[in-house]
C-alpha cells in the first residue's frame, strides 16, 4: 500500500466541514457530539458558549493557551494553530456550541462545597451553567479530572498569564490562593450542581419477554459481527477486515495524541495513489470509548452493558433504537463495501424497537 498523503502533514481543517459540523480532525478526540474523551484527556466541548470555544482556539493560534498541563493538548494546540484562518475558527466555534452531548447527572453532595464555590458563582452561575456576559464559561457537566487540571494550571501560571489573554488573567487571579484539597472540593461540588436527568417516558411495553430476548440474540450476533466489532474492540486498537486482526501501523485509540487522526486516512476521497485496500472513506470515522466495547462479550455481558446508562452515552433503550437508526458511524457498515452485518439495517433497527418494547430484557 503507497503511504497515505495526508501523513507527517501538518493537518489543515478539511473546508467543506467547516460551515455545518466540526471539524473531521476533532471527532477523533471529542466525539461526534462533543462528548469528550477520557482517556484522551479531551474534554466535552459540545454546547459550550461559541465566544468562549472561539477564544480558546484563537488562545492556541495566538500562543495564549499552551498544551496544559503535562502537555495532554499538545496536539489539540497544534490542530488550532493549522486552522485555515479567523473565519474557519469562527466557524467551527459556532459548529461546536450546536453539539448536543447528553446530558449527565449530578453527583452527590459534598459538605463545605457550596461555601467554597460561592466566590465563583458571579462568573459561572450559581448553578455552574456558565454567564456569558462576563465570559466564564459552563461547567457543571465538564470532566472532574479536566477540571481539576485547569484550576492547577491557572494556579501554577500554566495559562492565564499572557498580557493580551484578558479573561484568562482574570481567572488566573481567582485560581492564585487555591490548594489542591480547595480544587478537589470544589470540582467534586460543581459536578453536584447538575440538575436532576428528567425521568424518562414510560415505555408502553408491546413485546412480550420471550420476543425482546429473541431480538437481543439478534442485536448481539451483529454487535460482534467484524463490521461493528471492528470500531467497538476489547482493546485499544481498531480491528480490520473480516478477520478482525488489529489495525495496520499500531493505530490505536491514542494515535490521534500523536497527530494520527483517523480522518488522517480515512478521509472523504481515498488518499494515497487509490489502490485497494482502501480505508473505509469516512472522514467523521472515530473510537467509541473502551467500556463500549463489543469484542468477546456474551449475550449477558453485551446487555448488561447496554443497559448501563454510564456505560451506554446515558441512553434509555428506546434512546439506543434511535442511535441505532440515525448513527452516521454505525450505518457506515452496510455501505463499506465489505461482508455486511448478517441483519439488514433496517432489520437491526427493528430488533432494537422489539427489544426496547419488550421492557429491554436481558439473558441468563
Ligand atoms: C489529539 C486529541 C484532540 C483533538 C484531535 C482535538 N482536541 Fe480539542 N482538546 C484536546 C485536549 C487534550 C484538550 C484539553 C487541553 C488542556 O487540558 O489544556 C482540548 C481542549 C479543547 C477545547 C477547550 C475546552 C475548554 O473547556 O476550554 C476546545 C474548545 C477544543 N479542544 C476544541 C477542539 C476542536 C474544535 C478540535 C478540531 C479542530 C479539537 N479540539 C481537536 C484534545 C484534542
Ligand atoms: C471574575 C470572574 C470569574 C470568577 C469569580 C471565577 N472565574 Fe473561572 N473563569 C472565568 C473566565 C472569564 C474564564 C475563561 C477564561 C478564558 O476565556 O480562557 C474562566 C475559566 C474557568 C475554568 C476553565 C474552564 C474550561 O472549560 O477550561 C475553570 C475550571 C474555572 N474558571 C473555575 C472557577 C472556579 C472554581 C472559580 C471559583 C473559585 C472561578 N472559576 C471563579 C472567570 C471567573
Ligand atoms: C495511517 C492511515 C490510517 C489511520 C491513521 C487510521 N486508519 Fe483505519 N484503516 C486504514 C486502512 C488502510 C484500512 C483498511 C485496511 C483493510 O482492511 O484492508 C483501515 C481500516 C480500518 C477499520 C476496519 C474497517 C472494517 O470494517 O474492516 C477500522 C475499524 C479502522 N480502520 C478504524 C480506525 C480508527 C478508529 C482510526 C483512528 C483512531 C484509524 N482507523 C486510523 C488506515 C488508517
Ligand atoms: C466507525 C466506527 C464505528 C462503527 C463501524 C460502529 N460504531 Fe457503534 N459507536 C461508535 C462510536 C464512536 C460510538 C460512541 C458515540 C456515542 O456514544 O455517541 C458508538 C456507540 C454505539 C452504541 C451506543 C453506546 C453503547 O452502549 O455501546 C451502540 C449501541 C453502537 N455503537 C452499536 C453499533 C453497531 C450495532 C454497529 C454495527 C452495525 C456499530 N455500532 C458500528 C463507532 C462505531
Amino acid at each position: 500500500m503507497a503511504a497515505p498523503l495526508a501523513l507527517g502533514v501538518p493537518l489543515r481543517a478539511e473546508p467543506e466541514t467547516h460551515a455545518v459540523e466540526p471539524t473531521a480532525a476533532c471527532v477523533s478526540c471529542h466525539g461526534l457530539r462533543g462528548e469528550g474523551r477520557s482517556a484522551l484527556d479531551a474534554p466535552r466541548i459540545g454546547g459550550l458558549d461559541a465566544a468562549y470555544v472561539e477564544r480558546q482556539l484563537m488562545g492556541w493560534r495566538l500562543g495564549h493557551r499552551d498544551g496544559g498541563v503535562d502537555g495532554v493538548g499538545d496536539a489539540m494546540a497544534a490542530l488550532a494553530r493549522g486552522l485555515r484562518d479567523d473565519e474557519a475558527v469562527k466557524a467551527l466555534a459556532v459548529a461546536v456550541s450546536k453539539q448536543q452531548p447528553p446530558a449527565l447527572p449530578p453527583t452527590p453532595a459534598v459538605k463545605g462545597g457550596a461555601e467554597a464555590y460561592t466566590p465563583c458563582a458571579a462568573c459561572h452561575g450559581a448553578a455552574a451553567e456558565g454567564v456569558a456576559a462576563l465570559h466564564g464559561p459552563a461547567l457543571r457537566d465538564q470532566d472532574p479530572a479536566y477540571l481539576r487540571l485547569q484550576l492547577q494550571a491557572f494556579r501554577d501560571g500554566q495559562r492565564g498569564t499572557h498580557p493580551e489573554d484578558t479573561y484568562g488573567q482574570q481567572m488566573a487571579a481567582l485560581a492564585a490562593g487555591l490548594d489542591d484539597a480547595t480544587i478537589d472540593l470544589l470540582v467534586a461540588h460543581i459536578g453536584a450542581l447538575r440538575p436532576p436527568l428528567p425521568e424518562p417516558e414510560p415505555v408502553a411495553i408491546t413485546a412480550s419477554r420471550e420476543e425482546g430476548l429473541a431480538a437481543f440474540a439478534d442485536i448481539h450476533a451483529v454487535s460482534t459481527h467484524p463490521r461493528c466489532m471492528n470500531c467497538h474492540p476489547a482493546g485499544d486498537a481498531p480491528l480490520q477486515t473480516d478477520a478482525s486482526t488489529p489495525h495496520i501501523m499500531g493505530i490505536t485509540r491514542f494515535s490521534p495524541q500523536q497527530g494520527q487522526h483517523c480522518s488522517t486516512c480515512h478521509a472523504v476521497a481515498p488518499v494515497g495513489d487509490g489502490q485497494a485496500p482502501l480505508p473505509p472513506a469516512d472522514s467523521l470515522w472515530n473510537m467509541p470509548p473502551a467500556e463500549m466495547g463489543f469484542q468477546g462479550r456474551t449475550a449477558a455481558e453485551l446487555c448488561a452493558q447496554l443497559t448501563d446508562p454510564t456505560v451506554n452515552g446515558y441512553r434509555t433503550p428506546t434512546d439506543l433504537a434511535a442511535h441505532v437508526e440515525e448513527d452516521h458511524l454505525l450505518i457506515t457498515s452496510w455501505r463499506s463495501g465489505r461482508t455486511p452485518p448478517p441483519l439488514s439495517h433496517p432489520e437491526l433497527v427493528e430488533r432494537f424497537r422489539t427489544w426496547a418494547a419488550a421492557g429491554a430484557p436481558c439473558p441468563e
